[in-house]
């Protein structure tokens, strides 16, 4: 049994915990489902917001797992509806939060598994690896996505990120729930131990 807390939104990163807690972080274009996920793992179907209409998360959202570590939602990155100014301001919190947080310990990079490969999570990828940040890819919606088309998606990414650790996920059914709890305890175990 976990149990999660929302501690609170910020705007700007002054507002992150200043502890050493480590925090793990959900990254991905808009709608893919990272606050759903957020809800999947932590078994609390209302903690995050969730919407079918994309660009709903527009801040940082905090959340304290069982006192241990902290959960991060970050905004989805290429809503095409909102301002210019607005995607730049996106962006650039973003990648100041992945560039700047010393305690983020491992980035959870969601895809929807039905939609292309997009050149927006490449540039993502491409930060994390300037970053040296860890990171899983994560094929969520897989609940929608046909085996072919899942094998299809497997091998693009292995032949742009080989070795890259996938796990297929669908919030809606819980397939995998456990693989992505086991993957951030085994990154909070080995933060422990160092
Ligand atoms: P932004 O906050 O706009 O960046 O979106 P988000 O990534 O937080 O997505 P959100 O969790 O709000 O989910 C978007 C839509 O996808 C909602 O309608 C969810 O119900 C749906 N959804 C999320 N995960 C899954 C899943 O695993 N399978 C299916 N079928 N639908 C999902
Ligand atoms: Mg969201």
């Amino acid at each position: 049994m976990i149990t999660a807390t929302f501690i609170k939104s910020i705007v700007d990163l002054t507002g992150l915990p200043q502890d050493d807690k480590p925090q793990i972080a959900m990254v991905g274009r808009s709608n893919v489902g990272k606050s759903s996920m957020i809800n999947s793992l932590t078994r609390r179907n209302k903690l995050a917001r969730v919407s079918s209409e994309p660009g709903r998360t527009q801040t940082l959202n905090i959340y304290n797992v069982d006192e241990n570590f902290y959960l991060i939602d970050l905004p989805g990155y290429g809503y095409a509806k909102t301002s210019k100014s607005n995607r730049a301001y996106f962006a650039e919190i973003i990648s100041d939060y992945l560039g700047t947080t010393k305690q983020l310990k491992l980035v959870l990079l969601i895809i929807d598994a039905r939609i292309p490969f997009s050149d927006l999570d490449g540039e993502m990828i491409a930060w994390l690896q300037k970053y040296n940040v860890p990171f899983v890819i994560v094929m969520n919606k897989i609940d929608k996505v046909s085996a072919k088309d899942t094998a299809a998606l497997h091998a693009l990414l292995e032949e742009r990120y080989p070795g890259v650790e996938r796990i297929e996920h669908s919030s809606s059914t819980g397939k995998n729930r456990d693989k992505v709890w086991s993957t951030i305890t085994g990154v909070i175990q080995s933060d422990e131990q160092s």
